[in-house]
């Protein structure tokens, strides 16, 4: 019967491409105080060693599994707040202190991920080999040109809904009726966009131009490219339900007028929780597993090649991690 749509099917909703995602923002690590992250369901750690430089650990102690994240870091090692056992970045034990003389037994070492600091962001990579490359980034976010604004947030939904929304064009007239989409009219004749290798995606956007880079980046730019005003957002999938988003609120101009970051944070915020509620409620969870499985019109053009970029990761054999590999 027209209209009737059946229960959606499961779809694959716990592998996610193996690439960097963003944790948290450089500046929310110090040296003293190491910090929980969470990225495909992986419960992390993070800390800086002497240098200065960012490591990542498995979350939980290989003596008694208390969280090290409760630790505290002491020349670059990251010890245990239970019984102050001593990691350093790669893992590996380095000191049980009920047991100075002793030797280390192999089973003490902890499992250590890649991690980096780029464009202001911390960066983890889960995938199944080494990556040394740091992340490539837009490159507002590393001339300086900008000024910065930070913002985050985290949404219940899965990270293929998220970057959706940031694709879409034909939602700006009702999600974002009163802020962005005042003056966008809810036809869409024509999107205008180009696609590079399924990897790139960018839109013609009334006075803007969005640019995503699969899976992970967006930004939207001023039409011109004379600066003025841009937005950045990466998403991390926190695990298969759970999607983080870190943001840059960025502008080449009054850089230095006291006030100004926080108005355009909120503003920033804004804009996003708009999306929030409508985003939440998808269902199913992640995009389904075929187009033919929700209904697609000429202004979604653009989720279509995000689609079709999907289902070639999901299909074929490119680097992947996977969501509670054990379960
Ligand atoms: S649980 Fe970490 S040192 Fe014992
Ligand atoms: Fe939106």
């Amino acid at each position: 019967m027209m209209g009737e749509r059946k229960a959606p099917l499961p779809s694959e909703d716990h592998v996610f491409p193996a690439t960097w995602y963003a944790v948290c923002f450089s500046s929310q690590l110090g040296r003293q105080k190491p910090l929980a992250a969470r990225v495909a369901g992986r419960d992390l750690v993070l800390f800086r060693d002497s240098s200065g430089n960012v490591r990542a650990l498995s979350r939980y102690c290989t003596h008694r599994g208390a969280d090290l994240a409760l630790g505290r870091v002491n020349e670059g090692r990251l010890a245990c707040a239970y019984h102050g056992w001593q990691f350093d970045g790669d893992g590996r034990c380095a000191c049980i202190p009920a047991h100075p003389d002793r030797p280390i037994p192999d089973f003490a070492h902890n499992r250590a991920y890649p991690a980096c600091d780029h464009g202001g962001l911390v960066w983890v990579y889960l995938g199944p080999e080494a990556m040394p490359q740091v992340p490539q980034l837009f490159p507002e976010l590393t001339t300086g040109a900008y000024r910065l604004v930070p913002y985050q947030d985290v949404w219940q939904a899965h990270l293929t809904r998220v970057v959706e929304s940031v694709l879409d064009v034909a939602h700006l007239a009702f999600v974002h009726r009163k802020t962005i989409g005042r003056r966008t009219p809810a036809a869409i004749p024509r999107v205008s966009f180009d696609v590079d290798h399924g990897d790139r995606i960018r839109i013609q956007n009334g006075g803007g131009v969005l640019e995503y880079w699969f899976p992970q980046m967006w930004i939207l730019r001023p039409a011109e490219r004379q600066g003025g005003f841009i937005n950045f957002v990466t998403f991390t999938p926190v695990d298969a339900e759970t999607t983080l988003i870190l943001g840059y609120a960025g502008r080449s101009f009054a850089r230095s007028i006291p006030g100004m970051d926080a108005v355009f944070r909120r503003y920033s915020l804004r804009v996003l929780r708009e999306d929030q509620q409508v985003v939440e409620s998808q269902q199913p969870r992640p995009i389904p597993e075929a187009l033919r499985m929700e209904a697609h019109v000429p202004a979604d053009a653009p989720q279509v090649r995000f689609r079709q970029r999907w289902y070639r990761f999901l299909t074929g054999d490119e680097p992947r991690v996977t969501v509670n590999p054990s379960v």
